[in-house]
């Protein structure tokens, strides 16, 4: 019979070889998604959350740990998203089954620390878990459970080369001190086109502010980072930010394999320009950045649900590897 209880500090090694086991079944169904993972018991017993463990007499067979979380003022996020939710981690052993496991751990989890949760908007705190896009079963289960994919991280190996760009009157450069502004007004007008197609995206009225000092941020040192963008006659008609990071298993996620990637951050293009090549243009200028700083494979984020970003991506080559859902 299946039982649940907290975790506490005495069930560190079985929840470790727990998160191991999910790891090397992650990894052998994706052989991008990392091979092991360090877990420390602050890690199991967080201060503003709890840890649920389910069992079948002494076999752990799964475990979940609700910790609250909200993005701080200083996160380009915190304009976009101002509520505190729920992140849900997950593990579950080879032999369990999500559909009679999952429903038993988000009843334990979600309520408890919900209460505890708070908002920091008018909207309800909802929950947020990340499975690898490869887990047809869990994904089935999460989507019965009533959650929604929120993001998906996408990756693909940095191709030898590309086919030629489509022409395009613009000019593409890497940012100026001048852009700011431009490129600001632009990734406001891209979250308002996400917020129009994604329920859990709320603009706060901190967004034009969140977005100036994020741009000002992201033009960067023009080394581990570059902010690129597309002029027409003047005008900033579109952008890519994008970086160099490390994925090591010591980081919380550990979302690929360690080395270096090249992490596509924002991207946006001016509303009247889209579908016009410039998204495409950009792309190939990041795609030059990244070979020439011997980078192995790229990622990028894009919300399934947005209409335009998820042809994009995959029309470029990227493919899913981790979906992070949402519930209300
Ligand atoms: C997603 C986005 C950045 C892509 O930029 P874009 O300039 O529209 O992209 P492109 O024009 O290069 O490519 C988009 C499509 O137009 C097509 N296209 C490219 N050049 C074209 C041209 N000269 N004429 C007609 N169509 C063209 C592409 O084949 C592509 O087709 P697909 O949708 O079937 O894949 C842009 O649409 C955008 O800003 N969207 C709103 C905000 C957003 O979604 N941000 C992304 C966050 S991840």
């Amino acid at each position: 019979m299946l039982t649940t209880r907290l975790a506490s500090i005495a069930d560190v090694p079985a929840v470790q070889a727990l998160c191991q086991m999910q790891t090397a079944r992650f990894h052998r169904a994706d052989p991008r998604l990392p091979d092991q993972v360090i877990l420390s018991s602050w890690w199991i017993l967080p201060q503003d959350g709890a840890c649920w463990l389910a069992r079948a007499d002494s076999t752990l067979l799964g475990m979940v740990v609700a910790e609250a979380e909200h993005w701080t003022v200083d996160s380009p996020f915190a304009s976009v998203f101002p509520r505190r939710y729920l992140r849900l981690q997950l593990a579950l052993a080879d032999q369990a089954d999500p559909a009679a496991i999952l429903p038993l751990l988000l009843a334990r989890a979600a309520p408890e620390q919900l209460m505890r949760a708070g908002s920091a908007s008018s909207a309800r705190p909802g929950l947020m878990v990340m499975t690898p896009a490869c887990d047809a079963a869990l994904s089935a289960v999460l989507t019965a459970e009533g959650f929604t994919p929120y993001h998906a991280i996408a990756h693909q190996p940095l191709p030898e080369r590309l086919p030629p760009p489509p022409p395009v009157a613009a000019c593409v450069r890497p940012a100026e001190w001048g852009d700011i502004n431009a490129v600001a007004d632009l990734m406001v007008e891209s979250w308002q086109f996400h917020a129009a197609h994604q329920p859990a995206i709320e603009l706060s009225p901190l967004i034009r502010e969140g977005c100036r000092r994020q741009a000002s941020q992201l033009l960067g040192d023009g080394y581990n980072q570059l902010l690129l963008v597309a002029e027409y006659d003047g005008e900033i008609i579109g952008f890519f930010a994008i970086g160099l990071s490390i994925q090591d298993p010591l980081t919380r996620p550990a979302l690929f394999l360690r080395g270096q990637y090249g992490d596509i951050y924002e991207v946006g293009v001016r509303g009247d320009w889209r579908g016009r090549g410039i998204g495409t243009a950009l792309y190939h200028a990041a795609w030059r950045w990244f070979s020439d700083r011997g980078v192995g494979a790229m990622f990028v984020n894009y919300a399934p649900t947005n209409p335009l970003s998820s042809r994009f991506w995959p029309g470029l080559g990227f493919v899913d590897a981790w979906i992070n859902w949402w519930r209300p």
